[in-house]
């Protein structure tokens, strides 16, 4: 489909209006420099990002067509790729907690001796602790209020202290302001309660309460093999074993999950905070993905992280093109999205280690990166994939060899760029 099709076909498919379509042609009618300057400071424009849509995705017996923003090119056809091959097979089948997520206090100055008396003391004021935190707040709740005393572990010995956790239900928010609101409303109640300090009075991005788990099967027939499916295993267990390779790994399955994230107005820098220290929490940094051999010798592989992610509040009510995201995607509430999340993670690791595994990862990477080589030359409309494809078929995918080509076409036709321009196909 050339650009119009592809929206035609969204219109249909997601109901968009035609202001809908309006805002994703026109982007700066929707989103431009006075929005930007409501929403951050100092600012001085506004910077655009790629966007577009991964195909294929069966999730929990429902089609997604997925908006993806990222620089990055392949990723959006790896992750379609994957899904075409998990769609043979079912598609992909996750679920997902109840949102709850964790509101921090931390007390210091506690005599050491009254440390076991004050929290038991505040656990006992639990119920008014609770119902002065849920004071500012209808729709996100504190349900519970934990203590735990945790001692300073770093070099500078300031002794133990006492954490105040919050247990919030935040169900389709992501929460983070109210969470936060809820810490510092309980604050001076907590110091008259216990005689101590608050110093940290925040919400916890380590959202082990909110996880998300997804699964599906590649059949060794669509993954080319069984022998893929075996060199697959060994990519994994490489990828289980050593942080090195783990990193590399799981910055696959961010390329997904964060395009998805960005499409639809999330904060991926707590998604990404939250999935690294889970990977992690053996003790050693693993792949966020585990992947096994059926007895019939298909490949499975499942997937379990943290998302703490929003359809309603913060960037997502906002940003109009988000909002969009969210409209196309068609998810209804929170845990819809992060199951999203999630099987775009999945699939993305596993269309990356597909690749890696066979051709390598830079045949595909390459052809794609070589239509920017191609515009950054001067190439424009239709000329570009006629100019990528041309240095991706030599294998020399740089800026000079496109421009000789471009020149080279010149000669015969002056007039190339123009020639090449049809109706912005
Ligand atoms: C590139 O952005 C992502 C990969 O490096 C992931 C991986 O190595 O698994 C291809």
């Amino acid at each position: 489909m050339d650009r119009s099709e592809r929206l035609n076909y969204l219109k249909k498919v997601a109901d968009l209006s035609d202001t809908d379509i309006a805002t994703i042609t026109d982007p700066n009618i929707a989103f431009n420099f006075d929005n930007a300057d409501q929403m951050i400071e100092n600012s001085i424009g506004v910077l655009s990002l790629p966007l577009g849509i991964a195909t294929n995705f069966v999730i929990n017996g429902k089609e997604y067509l997925i908006p993806m923003a990222t620089e990055e090119p392949s990723v959006i056809a790896a992750a379609s790729n994957a899904a075409k091959i998990a769609r043979h097979t079912g598609g992909f089948t996750a679920n997902c907690d109840e949102a709850i997520m964790i509101g921090q206090v931390q007390l210091v100055s506690i005599p050491p001796l009254l440390m076991k008396s004050t929290r038991q003391k505040l656990l006992l004021h639990r119920k008014e602790l609770l119902r002065l935190a849920n004071s500012n707040n209808r729709s996100v709740k504190a349900r519970d209020l934990q203590i735990k005393e945790i001692e300073d572990k770093s070099e500078n010995m300031m002794g133990t202290m006492l954490i105040a956790e919050l247990l919030v239900d935040t169900r389709d928010a992501m929460g983070a302001n109210a969470i936060n609101t809820m810490c510092e409303t309980i604050s001076p109640k907590l110091e008259i309660l216990t005689g101590g300090k608050t110093i940290v009075r925040i919400l916890s991005n380590y959202s082990t309460r909110r996880l998300v788990r997804c699964n599906a099967i590649f059949s060794k027939y669509e993954l080319g093999g069984e022998e893929t499916v075996d060199r697959i295993l060994y990519a994994y267990a490489f990828a289980y074993s050593d942080p090195y390779r783990a990193v590399t790994h799981n910055k696959g399955i961010m390329n997904g999950i964060d395009a998805v994230a960005l499409a639809t107005g999330q904060d991926f820098r707590a998604i990404e905070a939250a999935a690294h220290a889970y990977a992690a929490r053996d003790g050693t940094y693993r792949s966020m993905t585990r992947w096994f051999k059926t007895k019939e010798g298909d490949l499975a592989g499942d997937v379990e992280l943290p998302l703490a992610v929003g359809t309603v509040g913060g960037a997502v009510s906002v940003h109009p093109m988000t909002k969009l995201g969210i409209k196309i995607l068609g998810v209804k509430t929170a845990k819809e999205l992060a199951v999203v999340l999630a099987a775009v993670g999945l699939a993305q690791n596993l269309a990356a280690m597909k690749a890696l595994v066979t051709e390598g990862i830079q045949l595909g990477h390459m052809r794609l990166h070589a239509r920017n080589i191609a515009t950054l030359a001067g190439a424009r409309g239709n000329l570009i994939k006629l100019v990528a494809q041309r240095i991706a078929d030599e294998n020399k995918v740089d800026i000079h060899r496109a421009k000789e080509i471009i020149a080279l076409m010149s000669e015969k036709c002056p007039d190339i760029n123009n020639h090449y321009i049809d109706n912005n196909k």
